[in-house]
């Protein structure tokens, strides 16, 4: 029986590697973005190409409105969700206390609030039908003391390792997926300047949503692509935090 996939922020970089994944792998889509012509050009897409069920959801999660209309499909019992790929982001240009306060909320609102009532609903809604699986789209970044970015994506992992061991008695697995730099349109959308950023720190965003579904398989609660990664995650837990304060800054 196929089972069924809800990916916010499907429409490029690593949401999109995600949905094209698992629609080839006969899951049925449910992709979420505020850009409705791009879902729809994804979703005619992958039926096409793999002969998969893909709803559309438009909606924008650094409001309440769009997270009350994804949660709500999350919970219909009718058409129920197994995996929930809480992956919709975005970066502000500029460093906490340069940018403007109203942008800061919606930033709070998209990377943690949004997760936040998304994995509420599939959690109560996977419950009580036997389980599935939740994936938080984290950062490496999380490792690291850099900005309000960092703050909210450390927020997710500390969530996320505790939910996978709180839910399994549930059937429930919760992983934080923590990527390196990955070739996306997110460092362009944020107005990120990362042309100081050596080639061999660059993943590719199939390469990260393999890694992060072989890793739920295996029931990692926290998947960091790439050993050069794991390496530099490990070093960033023992080395002083101020080095590694002084080293992350200049990666932006
Ligand atoms: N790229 C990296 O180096 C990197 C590294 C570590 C972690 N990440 C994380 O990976 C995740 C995906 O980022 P990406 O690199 O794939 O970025 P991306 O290519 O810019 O894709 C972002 C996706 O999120 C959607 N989105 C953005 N704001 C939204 C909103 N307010 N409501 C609903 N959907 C929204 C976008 O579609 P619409 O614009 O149509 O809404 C798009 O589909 C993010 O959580 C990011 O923090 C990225």
């Amino acid at each position: 029986m196929a089972r069924r996939a809800l990916i916010t922020g499907a429409t490029s970089g690593i949401g999109n590697s995600f949905a094209r994944r698992l629609a080839a792998d006969n899951h049925d889509l449910v992709i979420v973005a505020r850009s409705a012509d791009r879902l729809e050009q994804v979703a005619a897409e992958l039926r096409a190409k793999h002969r998969v069920e893909v709803d559309v959801v438009v909606a924008d999660l650094s409001t309440s409105e769009g997270m009350d209309r994804v949660a709500e499909r999350l919970t219909d019992t009718a058409r129920p969700v197994d995996l929930l790929v809480n992956n919709a982001g975005a970066s502000l240009a500029g460093w906490f206390g340069t940018t403007d306060i109203a942008d800061e909320d919606a930033q709070l609102d998209l990377l943690v609030r949004a997760p936040m009532h998304l994995m509420d609903a599939a959690v109560k809604s996977m419950s009580g039908r036997g389980g599935g699986a939740v994936i938080n789209v984290a950062s490496v970044a999380a490792f690291t003391p850099r900005g309000v970015y960092s703050a909210h994506k450390a927020w997710l992992v500390n969530l996320s390792r505790w939910a996978d061991i709180h839910y399994d008695d549930v059937n429930i697995a919760v992983q934080a997926l923590c990527p390196g730099f990955v070739r996306t349109e997110f460092h362009q959308r944020g107005d990120m300047d990362v042309s100081g950023v050596p080639r061999w720190m660059w993943l590719k965003a199939d390469y990260v949503a393999k890694a992060s579904l072989d890793d739920l398989r295996k029931d990692k609660a926290v998947s960091i692509p790439s050993l050069r990664y794991k390496l530099l995650a490990t070093l960033a837990r023992y080395m002083p935090s101020s080095l590694v304060a002084r080293i992350a800054k200049r990666g932006r």
